[in-house]
């Protein structure tokens, strides 16, 4: 198998010293403070070439950490990681990347035009071969019409094609992208994710993190997820969301309240609403006699939907419920 990016117990542990104050006698004491957070711990992963790799967590989780590890911004406090067979900063490697960071600043009063010339520029490209790359760019992210618009007046969305052109500049063999979706509009979604997908039709790697998983789910190959800087889970989503019918959906009306008790004995969860009740059961043979039930009591069956295991159900069981926002925070720091 060809990987393009392969790391080998990569871990960061962030250190951060600051100053305290205490009042006291005779005079003001300045303490120094150290604080370790260990944002990523022990990952190893492959990407393979020409795949769609998604590393997928909530905040916190060490997604950006592990990407600006590979982009050479940051060290590693241990392990290692090779890209393209290289190791890490290796000026030959660098140059087959494009990168579209977390949170890019952009300078706004360029135009879209000037922008994507500029970057041209610092990528050392020449005059005749940027003017004939920029409007394929352009093109392929559909901003050709915005080309001479400055980008302040661009939409959080063109900004993220903007954005991606400028990652795609050098023709790179991979494409990283950190939240490329985040903070974007279904709409918006749906252009990163139908530009994602070009790339591999090109043939490129595209590697991206996020914590929207639908949209993760849409597109990737394989997933990675992280969770407190632990990889939890890795492989193919179809390795990871068993084909099965995981549970059933049942909604029904007009059941009679001693009937509704006698399903709910069986069932995961019962919502009752105004008019009717959503059963959601585990076992076939239960669902069975739910469906009996139903029709015995005189009950109107509304819909049954078998539903296949989600990589959001994946994610909630790795992760666990409710602790996404506090996590980071909580266990990330070791001194
Ligand atoms: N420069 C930094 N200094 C100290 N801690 C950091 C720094 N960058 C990230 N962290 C911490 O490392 C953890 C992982 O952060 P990050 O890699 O940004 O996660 P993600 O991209 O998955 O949201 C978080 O707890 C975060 O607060
Ligand atoms: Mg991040």
């Amino acid at each position: 198998m060809d990987n393009v990016i392969v790391t080998q117990h990569l871990s960061k542990i962030y250190v951060q010293d600051f100053l305290t104050f205490e009042s006291g006698r005779p005079r003001l004491n300045l303490r120094r403070e150290t604080k370790r957070r260990e944002a990523l711990r022990d990952l190893n992963l492959e990407v393979r070439r020409g795949e769609i790799f998604g590393l997928i967590g909530p905040n916190g989780a060490g997604k950006t950490t592990a990407i600006k590890i590979l982009m050479g911004i940051h060290f590693p406090t241990r392990g290692s990681a090779k890209i393209l067979g290289r190791p890490l900063g290796d000026k030959w490697a660098k140059a087959q990347i494009g990168y579209l960071p977390e949170n890019p600043y952009f300078y706004d009063y360029l135009t879209g035009g000037e922008f994507l010339d500029y970057y041209g520029r610092l990528y050392g490209m020449g005059r005749s071969q940027r003017r004939a790359k920029i409007p394929e760019l352009l093109e392929r992210v559909g901003l050709t019409a915005s080309v001479s618009i400055p980008l302040r007046g661009y939409s959080k969305g063109m900004l993220q094609r903007i954005g991606i052109a400028q990652a795609l500049l050098n023709d790179p063999e991979i494409v990283v992208l950190d939240e490329p979706q985040s903070g974007l509009d279904p709409i918006g979604r749906k252009e990163i994710r139908d530009i994602i997908l070009s790339l591999r039709e090109q043939g490129k790697t595209v590697f991206f993190s996020s914590h929207i998983l639908q949209d993760a789910e849409m597109i990737c190959d394989r997933v990675g997820i992280l969770h407190l800087g632990d990889l939890v889970k890795i492989g193919r989503l179809e390795e990871l969301l068993t084909a099965q019918v995981s549970e059933f959906e049942i909604v029904a009306s007009g059941m009679r309240a001693e009937a509704i008790a006698e399903v709910e004995r069986t069932s995961k969860r019962t919502l009752r609403r105004a008019d009717d009740v959503l059963f959601i059961i585990e076992r076939r043979g239960d669902a069975d006699a739910a469906l009996a039930k139903i029709s015995a009591c005189g009950g109107t069956l509304l819909s049954f939907t078998p539903r296949k295991e989600t990589l959001e159900d994946i994610f909630l069981k790795q992760v666990g419920r409710g602790t996404r926002e506090v996590a980071g925070a909580s266990r990330g720091e070791v001194a």
